[in-house]
């Protein structure tokens, strides 16, 4: 995460000051760099150049229309799994033949807007979602391009929450019916089958089991051709990890070397669907501590940033770097650092070893860009914290703070209660 460093004690994202942030637009809220964001796609989607190929975005990873334009700009694509995330790609100004969708439960309302937006193609993931996208395209006389999102059954080796490639998964097509299903909708009058996928789930810190799929699906595509069925586009998701604590996960580079070896010319175009490795080391949570307490031999710093607003930590079990936004010296403790949630399960970190704080002290927790705000809610009432991204010697707001009456804007007090 070299675009937060430290300058003497203060950490800086780019060249800004994180406490002059916290000052201006106060505490919890989220912090990107640009220049971050940047490069790690360049990065990515330079890995690439050798062959055909099309860098779609993971939508959810981070949804704000500020960073899907700043991907737009750089050409990449986007990858959608539902009607708002293609509103959001859409109006950043993200190609619309530019867009793959996937997702296990498209709704109909979802389909036609996507056929109506003109999307690259739907990764389909059941025969009735094919069916129901021929039936909705040929109400419209237009022709929906697919490919079929297959289950590779690959055990890729992360944590079960979010491996999706496994039989027991609930995504894709298995390998099985995937050649009986592209007959099927080769049969069909308004699909055009362009393509093939897959994706065997996220932080994901080997290219093996990538290779491994990449492989399955060379084989379908072969077989496919050989059939008469042509697949332009070969889709193999995304998953590719970062380096929360000690992780080494593979650099783009080396990921993209083994997956064009293993492609060996085979004529297509490859896409990649990258989340987290694009957003998640270019954002941090800025929390301000609020309490330090002692129970029994146990140490807790009580935040203001809580499992609502980045969940990571207590639906997975992640681990996320803590950092002071000004360093000081002083005797360490071993604390549980814990948001103010009501649920013993509201935590940021785990029995770590921090610098002795006080109320008022800033904290980053960091690496948290992808999956961070894009799966923050407003439990216990908390309304959403704001977002904010660097540039160079500038910052800019690019979500508000919610306010209270965000919280209760969509509901009303029922007719017979008033
Ligand atoms: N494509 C598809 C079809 C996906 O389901 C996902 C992620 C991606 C691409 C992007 O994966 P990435 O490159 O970010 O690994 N909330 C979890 C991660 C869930 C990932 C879901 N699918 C977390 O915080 O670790």
């Amino acid at each position: 995460m070299h675009d937060f460093q430290y300058r003497k004690n203060d950490l800086c994202c780019e060249q800004v000051p994180v406490d002059k942030i916290a000052a201006a637009v106060g505490t919890p809220f989220y912090l990107y760099s640009q220049s971050a964001l940047e490069s790690h796609f360049a990065a990515f989607d330079s890995a690439f150049k050798q062959i055909q190929h099309l860098t779609c975005y993971s939508v959810k990873a981070n949804s704000n229309i500020s960073i899907l334009k700043i991907f737009a700009r750089h050409g990449a694509g986007a990858d959608v799994v539902s009607g708002g995330e293609l509103f959001r790609s859409l109006k950043a100004g993200v190609s619309p033949d530019r867009i793959v969708y996937s997702g296990v439960g498209k709704l109909a309302q979802e389909i036609e807007y996507a056929i109506d937006a003109g999307i690259l193609m739907f990764n389909v993931e059941s025969p009735q979602e094919l069916d129901l996208i021929s039936t909705l395209a040929g109400k419209k006389k237009k022709n929906a391009r697919i490919s079929l999102r297959v289950n590779p059954d690959i055990n890729p080796g992360t944590h079960p929450y979010i491996s999706t490639g496994l039989k027991e998964n609930k995504f894709g097509i298995n390998l099985h019916d995937a050649l009986q299903e592209y007959t099927r909708a080769q049969q069909k009058k308004h699909i055009d089958i362009i393509g093939i996928a897959c994706h065997i789930g996220s932080q994901i810190i080997d290219v093996g089991p990538f290779v491994e799929a990449l492989q399955t699906l060379k084989y379908l595509v072969k077989k496919l051709n050989r059939r008469g069925t042509e697949i332009k586009y070969l889709d193999l998701g995304g998953g590719l990890g970062i380096t929360y604590e000690k992780e080494n996960p593979p650099h783009p580079r080396q990921y993209a070397q083994a997956l064009i070896q293993e492609l060996d010319r085979l004529p297509v175009t490859l896409i990649l669907e990258p989340g987290r490795v694009l957003v998640g080391n270019a954002g941090i949570l800025v929390t301000q501590v609020l309490y330090t307490k002692q129970s029994g031999r146990k140490h807790f710093i009580v935040v203001d940033a809580g499992m609502n607003d980045l969940i990571r930590p207590s639906l997975y079990g992640s681990y996320q770097g803590i950092q002071p936004v000004k360093k000081k010296t002083g005797t360490t403790v071993v604390a549980d650092i814990v948001g103010p949630i009501c649920e013993s399960g509201d935590f940021i970190a785990k029995k770590r070893k921090v610098t002795a704080c006080a109320p008022g002290d800033l904290m980053a927790v960091m690496s948290a860009g992808a999956y961070g705000f894009s799966m923050s809610s407003n439990y216990n009432s908390r309304p959403r914290i704001p977002e904010v991204l660097v540039s160079g010697g500038h910052y800019c707001i690019i979500r508000e703070r919610e306010s209270y009456n965000d919280l209760i804007q969509r509901e009303k007090i029922a007719e017979h209660l008033q």
